[in-house]
């Protein structure tokens, strides 16, 4: 598979990551090497990492609990001082080993460490393989705001290895294939087609969906890599998702929803919206409701619950002026940013949502 180059970084897949990696680290001049794992990741996938690294570097692994719900400044003062104890120095490198918590927090832990060292993300679920890992994003949540607080600044490189997906739970696969069908949604056609009929899919095809995901979200980051147009795209489903992302995390009592399942709710929602507002035909809507709910079982949002959900979207990170700006579909490919909707057709959404 083709490495993928982006503006400051490159994507690197399969055993070629290790050769990238091993070349990289003979050549830099680092001074340690700092292994940043959650303890899921520690147990299942630093052993086939550390089969693979030749370095002479020193090696320290720094561990963390798993989850969202550790995302938080608390989580990297923690690290901070743990890498302030082990004396990292400017010159140290992180390796980001996990799911999009880990890429997020760690690569902001890095951006920030004595005002920034070199960090390099090894995604280990299909979220962080297909979205987190690439394009600089990094942060952590504040309270139950998503990603409030952070910096964009890439990687040094990004290793793909789907060997580390063999361990990953089927409710996590498919929460990275939500952010899969987004790019087929706001980009191309041709691939939410491909991604849509999941029976014709093999498990060989998985390596040649992730590539396409990072192309179509490459391309897309390489024009805008700050996010000031159409970076904007790949938004599409969070403003809704993410307040019931943010909704369910503050509630135990509702299910645990994984990031991937709200999007797929946000993104039936904002279809519906798509529908009445823009040109996208009710037989996409009908389409993209049929291939979501094949793989996500339908989210029951008690309809007492939705002023607080709307309530979070006044933190959504688009909105301009005190406006809450969606992202919207023309079409099936074609996605539009920057669209104002009322608050009756957002509850009209969560109506339509709730009949399917
Ligand atoms: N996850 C959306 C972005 O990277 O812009």
């Amino acid at each position: 598979m083709k490495p993928i180059v982006s503006k400051d970084s490159i994507v690197y897949f399969g055993q070629e990551c290790y050769t990238a990696l091993n070349s990289y680290l003979e050549k830099s001049n680092h001074s340690k090497i700092f292994i940043l794992v959650d303890s899921n990741t520690h147990e299942y996938c630093l052993s086939l990492l550390m089969s693979k690294i030749e370095t002479e570097y020193d090696t320290e692994v720094i561990e963390i609990e798993p989850g969202e719900i550790h995302k938080n400044i608390e989580t990297c003062s923690g690290i901070w001082n743990a890498l302030a104890e082990l004396q990292a120095d400017r010159k140290s490198l992180i390796i980001n080993l996990g799911g999009g918590v880990i890429t997020d927090l760690g690569g902001f832990i890095a951006c920030t460490y004595k005002r920034g060292i070199n960090y390099i993300n090894i995604p280990t679920s299909l979220l962080a393989m297909v979205d987190a890992s690439v394009g600089g994003k990094t942060g952590v949540d504040l309270g139950n705001l998503k990603n409030m607080v952070g910096v964009i600044s890439e990687s040094e490189m990004v290793l793909i290895d789907t060997e580390y997906l063999s361990t990953l739970p089927v409710n996590q696969m498919c929460s990275g294939f939500a952010e899969m069908l987004k790019h087929g949604l706001i980009q191309d056609i041709g691939y939410w087609e491909k991604l849509s009929d999941l029976s014709q899919l093999e498990l060989d095809d998985l390596n040649q969906m992730i590539h396409e995901s990072v192309m179509i979200k490459n391309k897309i980051v390489i024009e805008d890599p700050t996010e000031q147009n159409i970076r904007k795209y790949l938004n599409f489903g969070h403003t809704l998702g993410h307040a019931i992302e943010s909704f369910y995390l503050t509630h135990p009592e509702k299910p645990t929803l994984l990031h991937g399942e709200a999007i797929a709710v946000g993104m039936i929602m904002e279809s519906y919206i798509s529908k009445e507002l823009l040109s996208l035909t009710n037989n996409d809507l009908q389409d993209i409701g049929d291939v979501i709910l094949a793989t996500f079982p339908k989210l029951d949002i008690d309809p007492s619950d939705r002023q607080d959900i709307m309530n979070l979207l006044i933190h959504d990170k688009k909105n301009e002026n005190g406006n809450i700006l969606f992202v919207l579909l023309n079409a099936i490919g074609e996605a539009k940013y920057n669209c104002t909707v009322s608050n009756d057709l957002i509850v009209k959404s969560f109506e339509y949502y709730d009949s399917l």
